[in-house]
């Protein structure tokens, strides 16, 4: 478990790096702000310009005509009530944030240990009482696959090696997908599985690449496979390709490639995940055409794991974490939240408009006392979501759902 959270840190700080690379600024940049509240401006949000909490609205109502509303969440949050109220009034779908990778479900080969499926379970369960929808978040990624999947004659037996890998990962598809058929609706088969670098398709850093890749096979033939056995397992569920940096356009490309490779060999895929973890900087224009671009393709488009990242650190954070702007707290500057609930508010009228593709957008979390974002800086308070660090409405949150409100500046 620790060296779990360890490698789930170093992959989130390579993930941070790359989007420093991308955007010339680690948590943000581009507003124009100097990330100061504006010289004798408040310091605390303007808790008083918000409405009644009492009042808000339930965001799977205001929404629900368009989507699926979701959010990202660990099964011990289904124990704190605060956690469970906010979910019941405002969620229509949850994903898992950890229950549904296989570090998981089968930190060790499942022949011998069988599976861990209990956290997961207690997400369905909690999911059919509230009548909500689950996406099955993720078969196969990278970053969560366990060494069992891989052992085996690498080198004196390359052709029953890659047999053995290829027994397993289906194994394990018909499996888990077996398992969740009467409650996952949709499953991320392959999570970011696409190359970052311009022009080269697939993530040759993965094990399941090298593993694919042994004695000359083609490496990127486990996704195909991911998804004929997740269709084979359960004819009814969606099966989506799930990636991160969708609206940078060389990424899209990049995976573009993947996507109509699986349509060109008849593979069944139903969609393109975008996880749209964004900054204040975020280009809406580019998410747009990400979006458009997979409506072009007949696929459906789900927005898997959105957040807004409120620092707009140096581009020298995080890989030198001295650098990185000062923790702002609890309570950011309302500036900082300003930018943050006009980005949201632009977002989602943006997905309101390719509602006839979209029918599910989540954010990474529920709430700002519960996100990844706090981990992947060391503990440095993020705070990227629509609710705040007490589960209360933020400006993001009153932006979203209703179009008259003005945003505190
Ligand atoms: C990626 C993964 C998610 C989650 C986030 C944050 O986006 O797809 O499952 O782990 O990173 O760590």
């Amino acid at each position: 478990m620790q060296m779990k959270r360890g490698l789930h840190f170093l992959r989130t700080l390579l993930l941070g790096a790359v989007v420093s690379a991308l955007t010339g600024c680690g948590g943000g940049g581009g507003s124009g702000t100097n990330n100061q509240p504006p010289s004798g401006g408040p310091i605390l949000p303007p808790v008083s310009q918000l409405p009644d909490p009492a009042a808000a609205p339930a965001m799977k109502d205001v929404l629900g005509g368009y989507f699926r509303v979701g959010a990202a969440i660990e099964p011990d949050q289904l124990l704190v009530e605060s956690d469970r109220d906010l979910l019941e009034k405002h969620m229509s779908s949850i994903t898992a944030e950890n229950a549904l990778k296989p570090d998981t479900i089968a930190p060790e080969d499942p022949s011998q240990a069988g599976y861990n499926f209990e956290p997961a379970d207690r997400l369905v369960e909690f999911a059919r009482a509230n009548n909500m929808a689950i996406r099955g978040h993720a078969l196969v990624w990278h970053f969560t696959a366990p060494d069992w999947f891989f052992e085996g004659p690498k080198e004196e037996d390359p052709a029953t090696y890659r047999a053995l890998v290829r027994q397993r990962l289906e194994q394990y598809i018909t499996d888990v997908v077996t398992h969740f058929a009467d409650d996952i609706y949709t499953w991320d088969v392959v999570n970011e599985v696409a190359s970052d670098t311009d022009g080269q398709t697939y993530r040759t850093d993965s094990p399941w690449y090298e593993a694919f890749s042994v004695g000359g096979g083609d490496g990127a033939e486990y996704i195909e496979i991911a998804f004929r056995a997740a269709r084979a397992a359960d004819p009814d569920a969606r099966l989506f390709i799930n990636e991160y940096l969708t609206e940078r356009p060389a990424k899209l490309a990049n995976l573009l490639v993947i996507v109509d490779d699986l349509i060109a060999k008849g593979v069944p895929i139903d969609g393109v995940g975008h996880q749209l973890h964004l900054n204040l900087a975020a280009n809406v224009d580019t998410i747009d055409a990400a979006l458009t671009a997979v409506e072009q393709r007949t696929l459906l488009n789900h927005v898997t794991e959105l957040d807004i990242n409120i620092y707009q650190d140096p581009p020298t954070c995080p890989a030198d974490i001295n650098t990185c702007l000062a923790d702002y707290g609890p309570t950011p500057p309302v500036a900082v939240l300003a930018a943050q609930a006009q980005l949201y508010r632009e977002l989602y009228e943006l997905f309101r408009t390719h509602d006839a593709s979209i029918d599910s957008v989540t954010t990474w979390g529920l709430h700002d006392a519960h996100t990844w974002l706090t981990a992947f800086h060391q503990g440095r308070l993020n705070s990227p979501l629509m609710f705040d660090h007490d589960r209360q409405p933020k400006a993001a949150f009153w932006a979203v759902v209703d179009s008259t409100f003005t945003i505190p500046q």
